[in-house]
Order: C-alpha cells, then sequence, then structure tokens
C-alpha cells in the first residue's frame, strides 16, 4: 500500500517503453549518464577494516578499488596500473602488505596511491614519480557506507541526498556494523537493470509473490515515491498473522533491539537512493542489495548483511531467520524480473498499466526520463542517433 500520499489526478500509468529494457544502445549512455557520474556504493567502512584491505567495484566500463593506508585513512582510486591500464589488484576483495603491486609488470604503489617503485627503473626515460600515482577518485562516506563516484554529475553530496533519513538511522549505529557471510547475495540475471528496480519500487506484488514477506508485515507495509533522488518503504510485522515457519520463528525469538526506538524494533525500513542501492534497516541487521548493471540484458544484484559487534544468541538466531525470508524474497523476485523484463521483446507487449499501488515506480521513471528523456519516446531513435536525440530533448542541440 502508498502512505497517505495524495496523488496527482489522471497520472501517467504507461511506464517506459518496451525497447528501454533491451537497447545496447540506450545502455551505453546509462552508463554514461548515470552509472559514471551517479554516486556508487562500494562497501562498508569494515569490509576494508585492517591497514592494507581492500574492495573493488566495476561498473559501466570503470573500475574502482578502495584501500585503507598505513595512516588509518581510507581512499578511493582507479583500479587501473599507470604503466599498461592492468588491474592493480585482482580480487574483489583482499589485503596489500606493504604496497600494491601490479601482477603485469611489478610497478609498486603505497597503500596511499603514489608510486612507490618501477621494475626496471633504468629502462625509463626520467618520470617524476608524483605525476604518475594512482588516480584518485571521488569517495565520501556516510553512516559507514562507502560511495565513489567515476565523475562529477547531477547529485549533491550523499550526506545531503540521504539527510532526510539522518535521525532514523543513528540508532542503528550503522558504521560499527561489521560484515557477515551469511545473507549475502552475488547473482548474475539475464535481465536489464531497471527491471530489477521496477519490481523493487513496489509493495503491490508482495501479497502475491512473497508469501513470507507477507505473513510478516501482513498489510502493515507501504512505499513512499521517489522524491529527490530517494525512496523510502516501512513494513510493521503483523504479530498476529503467518503460519511460514521461518516468518513465525523469527517473530517469536527476535529479542527487544533496546538500541532502537520502540516502533523500529518490530520494522523492516528499506530507504532507497537513486540510481541503483538499497539500504534494509532490520531489528537484527542492515542489508543493502544493488544491481550492477553488465549490458543491456544482463545484471549482478549483489548485497550484504552487517551485524552488531555484540550480538546475542537470540539475535544471531534471528539473524539468520531474516536472512531467510531475504533470501526467499530475492528469489521470488529474481523470476518476475525475468519474466518482465523477456516481456517487453515479446510481440504480444504492448506496454504496462500501473496501479496506485505501483506510484514508486512511475517516479522512480520520471526521475531517469528527467535525465534521459530519450526514454520518453514510444520507439528508439534510429541506430546511432540515442544520444543526439537525447540531446536534443534535453535543449542541447539538434537531432
Ligand atoms: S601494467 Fe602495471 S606494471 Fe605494467
Ligand atoms: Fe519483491
Amino acid at each position: 500500500m502508498t502512505a497517505d500520499i495524495a496523488l496527482p489526478k489522471d497520472w501517467d500509468r504507461s511506464g517506459l517503453p518496451g525497447w528501454a529494457y533491451f537497447s545496447q544502445e540506450l545502455f551505453e549512455l546509462e552508463c554514461e549518464t548515470l552509472f559514471k557520474t551517479h554516486w556508487q556504493f562500494v562497501c562498508h567502512v569494515n569490509e576494508a577494516a585492517e591497514i592494507g584491505a581492500y574492495v573493488t567495484f566495476d561498473v559501466a566500463g570503470e573500475r574502482a578499488l578502495v584501500i585503507r593506508g598505513h595512516d588509518g585513512i581510507l581512499r578511493g582510486f582507479h583500479n587501473l596500473c599507470r604503466h599498461r591500464g592492468s588491474r592493480i589488484v585482482p580480487d574483489a576483495r583482499g589485503v596489500c602488505n606493504k604496497a600494491m603491486v601490479c601482477p603485469y609488470h611489478g610497478w609498486a604503489y603505497n597503500l596511499d596511491g603514489g608510486l612507490r617503485g618501477i621494475a626496471n627503473r633504468d629502462t625509463f626515460p626520467p618520470m617524476q614519480a608524483e605525476k604518475w600515482g594512482l588516480k584518485p577518485l571521488e569517495m565520501e562516506i556516510w553512516n559507514g557506507l562507502v560511495f565513489i563516484r567515476f565523475q562529477a554529475g547531477p547529485q549533491p553530496a550523499v550526506a545531503e541526498i540521504l539527510a532526510r533519513f539522518d535521525d532514523e538511522i543513528a540508532s542503528y549505529d550503522l558504521a560499527n556494523m561489521v560484515p557477515t557471510d551469511s545473507n549475502s547475495m552475488d547473482d548474475f540475471l539475464a535481465v536489464n537493470w531497471k527491471s530489477v528496480r521496477d519490481v523493487d519500487n513496489e509493495g503491490y506484488h508482495v501479497r502475491q509473490a512473497h508469501p513470507g514477506l507477507h505473513q510478516l508485515y501482513g498489510d502493515g507495509y507501504f512505499d513512499e515515491p521517489y522524491a529527490n533522488g530517494t525512496s523510502r518503504s516501512v513494513g510493521t510485522f503483523n504479530e498476529a498473522y503467518g503460519h511460514r515457519w521461518s516468518v513465525r520463528k523469527y517473530r517469536e525469538i527476535l529479542p527487544e533491539a533496546d538500541h532502537l526506538p520502540l516502533h523500529q524494533r518490530r520494522q523492516w525500513i528499506y530507504f532507497g537512493m537513486f540510481p541503483n542501492f538499497v539500504l534494509g534497516l532490520y531489528p537484527d541487521s542492515v542489508i543493502y542489495y544493488q544491481e550492477v548493471p553488465q549490458s543491456a540484458t544482463q545484471t549482478v544484484q549483489r548485497g550484504m548483511c552487517y551485524r552488531r559487534r555484540e550480538e546475542s544468541r537470540e539475535m544471531k538466531a534471528a539473524r539468520y531467520l531474516s536472512g531467510r525470508i531475504d533470501r526467499d524474497t530475492a528469489e521470488e523476485d529474481q523470476m518476475l524480473m525475468v519474466w518482465s523484463c523477456e516481456a517487453t521483446k515479446s510481440s504480444a507487449y504492448d506496454g504496462v498499466i500501473f496501479s496506485d499501488l505501483e506510484y514508486g515506480v512511475k517516479t522512480y521513471h520520471d526521475h531517469l526520463r528527467r535525465l534521459l528523456p530519450v526514454m520518453g519516446q514510444p520507439a528508439p531513435p534510429e541506430p546511432g542517433q540515442m544520444a543526439q536525440v537525447n540531446d536534443a530533448l534535453l535543449g542541447k542541440g539538434t537531432a
């Protein structure tokens, strides 16, 4: 259900055109306009807690690495050797000892990104080390969450975007939470990334598609529309409802989370941040999920769970059960994403019609169309014209 939000009369219920879900040209424009220029979540600070620990993140043909220096400071860099472009650190996460050593020819960089040494130094002309360090990335930490941006863009600072959540998140002490292996997700999906977002941006499907989640909340769930690049949804437990073992047991054993205000002890709260990040605040843990586009029709959905450092046995068991409910929900959603994305290529597809309960999808699409008005066109532009037509619609030139 939607919170008490007055919807405009006669709003456009039609959604994005089908072609927007499989056009490779549009995907390339999205990479430029959205994924390179909007904040991207990389990790929690405690995923790189020790000196030399790093986490990498790739999107839109760009590669980032976040690493903790000898001075204890976390920094973000392009994961790209200045010699010939190899990855400096090869894995999704790991720890470097004294330095980052390029796997290709062995150039070494200090943990603060400065060039430390060149293999066979005398075979190069004179080079000033300070000009050959790793290229830094813009990075911001909000409540322990590390975001980077490959290029400046239309968004303000993360702290400004998410400021409206400051009060609600404070008591979770997220910055001091630690990552857990339970309930992490790194799933390859044969869908356009927007199909992931579309399923996630509405709760209309919860009753039918997510028996576990619905039993947890009953009808005590609502979505707020996207506003200034953020959305919020809240599910309040319906204590008397539901027969599924994991749900019943979860509500039964979940101890009093006395670090939280009373009303948040029996709620799951979700914050969405445009374009591709969702944070879930639970009494037992905090989770995130994020869709990382790979191509027009391929997406990786990743996520992780963070727990409080001190955790009772009961809270640990409750976290295990909330993870189980989440895992079921994710699998149910992934099926729906595939089906609705496939449909956009069918000869029978003639668009969608949104309920009032899907207003969150519409407001998200509005945000997309403001940046990429070409998505408002019923048919794709002629091949090779995507960027020009979009620019013309933005008033930046002529098509
Ligand atoms: S590409 Fe890194 S040392 Fe050559
Ligand atoms: Fe769902």
